[in-house]
């Protein structure tokens, strides 16, 4: 059992998240820099402001991403920095910024891999009703063609959004995330409607403008797994894993099958069917552009067990059951690395990376100067091992995307979180390379034979 010769290394960021400079080169107010700024929204009242500096430190990120060996690095733009009030007017600065960016991963040996929209929706556009307005999905589609015209040339790769069930359901539903305004599902719905047109628009755009872009999208999923071997727990899994569930959109098939099969689940219009928006005769042709492969963030899962009477039902977990030291809890599960793309591709039959995985640590520096963190060591190599077996059994997988390369800014949790393999000194902006980092290196060195 071994990953491809050719299989894709990297770590992954995103702009808000580390690039700080919010108040630089023209670039405008995204909806996130106007949660920040409310009282109570973010745990350490902290905001992207500075963030880990990257938009001036690039370079140094981009020499700590080669001397670790990284193959690819996955990032993505900031819309209101290139095109400050969403729609209109190009900011050359901000582009130029990307062009630099892009530039120095190339000239590193590294493959820059795109995502055009990681949450840093324009504040102006959010004004004008954001994804409910019903030329949303046009806007994204000329953002995205300003750049490919400037970046196409070197960019190959792309991933049109990242987890749309945060910037829509943590976002207009459980509104912990930013704009944080509750609204009634079928407004949710119109809205994952046109951010499924926006996509479909962008793969459009990318297509006609570099006809030899890889393009995919990464959107995220608590992945279900069996309980046991036993095939009854395994079809409940499956069951339990493309459900479309409670008006939460925390679904896989809804954000997956009208890409990947041109249609709306089923389920959702037993449902929802009251609630669904028009959709246009020319929609689901729009939205099921081919794609060439489907970016996966996985951090975690649930076992899943059959309940005798053709449903499922979820175990409770052991007492002592292990947890990542992240605010959520989020549980150390292995299996949904195995189980998870496996199931993805069973169904949608599309290569496959994993966009995003990693966990957050209690990451101090110690007396020796170093930032020791076995238990990221440990985590990312039960879930790589759980990877490659699904690559064994048949998967296509293609690469391995961890989050992130250096702590940044975690969301509604401020700087209490440290994701990275690249420790951040926040008051000094010092980098230290964290004992996962070193280990990652030989990972990537070895394939995964290491492992
Ligand atoms: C994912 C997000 C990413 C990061 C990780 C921890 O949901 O895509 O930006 O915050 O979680």
């Amino acid at each position: 059992m071994a990953f491809r010769d050719d299989f894709v290394w990297g770590g992954a960021s995103a702009s808000y998240q580390v690039e700080g400079a919010v108040n630089e080169d023209g670039r405008l107010p995204s909806v996130w820099d106007m949660f920040c700024k409310q009282e109570g929204k973010i745990l350490d009242g902290s905001s992207g402001a500075v963030a880990a500096d990257f938009y001036h430190r690039y370079q140094e990120d981009v020499d700590i991403m080669k001397e670790l060996g990284y193959k690819a690095h996955r990032f993505s733009i900031a819309w209101p920095r290139v095109i400050p009030t969403g729609d209109g007017a190009v900011n050359e600065k901000g582009l130029d910024f990307y062009d630099r960016l892009v530039d120095s991963l190339c000239k590193a040996g590294i493959t820059p891999y795109t995502t055009l929209f990681h949450w840093d929706y324009p504040y102006d556009l959010f004004r004008k009703g954001g994804w409910m307005n019903p030329d949303s999905p046009k806007w994204f589609a000329d953002y995205a063609a300003v750049m490919v015209k400037r970046l196409g040339d070197r960019l190959k790769n792309y991933m049109t959004i990242n987890e749309p069930t945060c910037f829509i359901g943590a976002s207009y539903i459980k509104t912990n995330h930013a704009p944080g305004i509750r609204l009634p599902i079928w407004d949710t719905l119109l809205m994952t409607h046109n951010v499924l047109l926006g996509h479909g628009r962008v793969v459009q755009t990318l297509r006609s403008l570099v006809p030899d872009a890889k393009i995919g999208y990464a959107p995220a999923v608590g992945a279900y797994y069996p309980a046991s071997d036993s095939p009854e727990d395994r079809e409940a899994a499956r069951q339990a894993f493309f459900s479309v569930g409670d008006e939460g959109l925390w679904s896989v098939s809804l954000w997956n099958d009208p890409i990947f099969l041109g249609t709306y689940p089923e389920e959702l219009y037993r449902r929802h069917g009251q609630h669904m928006p028009h959709i246009g005769s020319d929609d689901m042709k729009i939205i099921s552009q081919k794609l060439d492969f489907l970016g996966q963030n996985i951090y975690f899962g649930d076992a899943v067990r059959a309940d005798g009477k053709g449903g499922y039902e979820f175990p409770r977990r052991n007492i002592g059951y292990p947890f990542t030291a992240f605010a959520e809890k989020w549980p150390i599960s292995p299996e949904a690395l195995y189980w998870g793309p496996r199931f993805l591709y069973e169904r949608y039959k599309v290569p496959l990376y994993i966009t995003e995985n990693g966990l957050s640590c209690a990451d101090t520096v110690s007396l020796d100067g170093k930032v020791h963190d076995p238990g990221r060591i440990d985590f990312l190599q039960r879930y790589l091992h759980c990877l490659r077996k699904a690559a064994g059994d048949g998967v296509d997988i293609r690469g391995y995307f961890h989050w992130c390369v250096t702590d940044s800014f975690e969301w509604g949790y401020g700087y209490t979180e440290r994701f990275g393999m690249v420790y951040c000194d926040y008051q000094t902006q010092q980098r230290i390379i964290k004992d996962s980092g070193h280990w990652y290196r030989e990972v990537i060195r070895s394939n995964g034979a290491n492992l």
